[in-house]
């Protein structure tokens, strides 16, 4: 039985009462492959992926395409593994995109986001002619239609509007508030301008609206307002789009305190109002894409540590310390994410065996905390720790600090195992770097 609903779908305890994930021996894979080690179920994320394209078909009439926003986690055979399931990508830089197109998925589908997207990135969307470069400021517009025009070559264009909406999330992923650094904000007249601009302009091809309006959101209202007040720009200027996104950010739980993370609840949202908007505007329904990052692989990660010293402080706080932290799982120290914990030998302690513990990382920082209070069996020195829900904006954002080197991580089927990224080795530098 699955200890936890944070734990990947596959996830289990074996006859000696450990800790399983697709059938597999958690300690056998930390003694080969060293920790932290990460692991992506993969029934959880095929599981993931199925459930947001069932509701959407059953929710809407038009095209629908599901594009996984790269940034949440990416390596080139995790690449290969989405391209498999026929998913888009949405990349932000010229790594995700060589990655992405190493991985294999057409430039038909690669968007290109970004605040601020280098002449080099602009450059290769145009001349792998991606789905659509995504234009984020009036600045942008302008500099992409000159090297349009020098390449011969039409960009294919969404615009990212920024609609004025309460994001309900940290502040550091709230990207719809009026002093957002993210995309064409209505209220002050730029996105009404670019789509001027851009439908007057003969070489740029208008052909969607975008926005994204943060991570960790849980409210479905926050995406109705948005799409409205998307639909209302469009209709002001008349300008019907083909293609339309509101972006990813549906939230995840992390903890049990969390609120309800069900697909259904976002896509009746989003589907329901596209359809409502286009309805009240006599209009054909656009090609829908959803970009969620976080929710595809969220659940699928579990990230494993080893116990490493344990001590009492003077007011009694439980410190146990574990061979990770803050350089591969920095969303603590950012935005004080939550997360729970398990012992892999005793996933399941009974009540009075487990006490409350601060799980720190052993990185030069006070703010190396990775859960500031878990229950937690007694430990021993090596004992395997997993904290589930590790799978989106840890291993992306990881670091090298204090020369840690970046984890190893696993693609894990029933019965196969699979190494997608080898842990980092020591370089006669000093400095760390992939094995050969
Ligand atoms: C444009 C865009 N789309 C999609 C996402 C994915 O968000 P999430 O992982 O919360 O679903 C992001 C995240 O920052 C983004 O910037």
């Amino acid at each position: 039985m699955n200890p936890t609903p944070l734990l990947p779908i596959s996830a289990n305890i074996s006859p000696q009462g450990c800790l399983s994930i697709g059938n597999h021996d958690l300690e056998l894979l930390a003694k080969q492959y060293g920790t932290p080690l990460y692991l992506y179920d993969a029934a959880t994320i095929r599981h993931q992926v199925e459930t947001l394209r069932g509701l959407l078909k059953q929710a809407y009439p038009g095209e629908c395409l599901v594009a996984y926003a790269a940034k949440a986690y990416f390596s080139e055979g995790f690449s290969r593994k989405l391209a498999a399931l026929g998913l888009g990508v949405d990349v932000v830089s010229l790594g995700e995109l060589e990655l992405a197109r190493r991985g294999g998925f057409s430039p038909g589908a690669i968007h290109l986001h970004g605040n601020n997207k280098s002449e080099a990135e602009l450059s290769t969307a145009l001349e792998i002619k991606a789905q659509a470069i995504v234009v984020d400021s009036l600045d942008e517009l302008y500099f992409l239609e000159t090297l349009a025009a020098r390449h011969n070559q039409k960009a294919r264009i969404w615009l990212r509007v920024t609609p004025t909406v309460q994001g309900h999330t940290h502040a550091h992923i709230d990207t719809s508030g009026g002093n957002s650094k993210f995309g064409l904000h209505i209220a002050n007249g730029q996105g009404a301008a670019a789509i001027r601009y851009a439908r007057a302009s003969a070489w740029l091809d208008l052909v969607g609206l975008h926005t994204h309006l943060g991570s960790q959101l849980f409210e479905p209202g926050t995406y109705r307002q948005a799409i409205h007040q998307l639909y209302q720009l469009a209709q002001s200027e008349n300008f019907q789009p083909q293609e339309f996104s509101p972006g990813g950010g549906w939230g995840v739980r992390y903890t049990a305190a969390d609120p309800d993370d069900q697909y259904e609840v976002w896509v009746e949202a989003v589907c329901g109002t596209v359809i409502e908007e286009c309805s009240r505007l006599g209009w054909p329904l656009p090609r829908l894409v959803l970009e969620p990052g976080r929710s595809l692989v969220g659940r699928a990660g579990v990230a494993l540590y080893r116990v490493g010293a344990q001590k009492t402080t003077p007011s009694g706080l439980q410190i146990v310390a574990v061979d990770g932290g803050l350089a591969d799982n920095p969303r603590h120290a950012l935005y004080q994410a939550r997360y729970t914990a398990l012992a892999v030998r005793q996933p399941n302690p009974a009540g009075a065996a487990a006490s409350p513990a601060r799980l720190v990382g052993k990185f030069c920082e006070s703010g190396d905390v990775l859960i500031p209070e878990v229950l937690l069996p007694p430990l021993e020195r090596g004992d395997l720790i997993a904290v589930p829900v590790a799978g989106a904006y840890q291993l992306s954002m990881a670091s090298n600090y204090n020369l840690a080197p970046r984890p190893a991580v696993l693609w894990l089927e029933e019965g196969g195992v699979e190494l997608l990224q080898k842990r980092e080795v020591p370089y006669e530098t000093g400095w760390w770097m992939l094995p050969e």
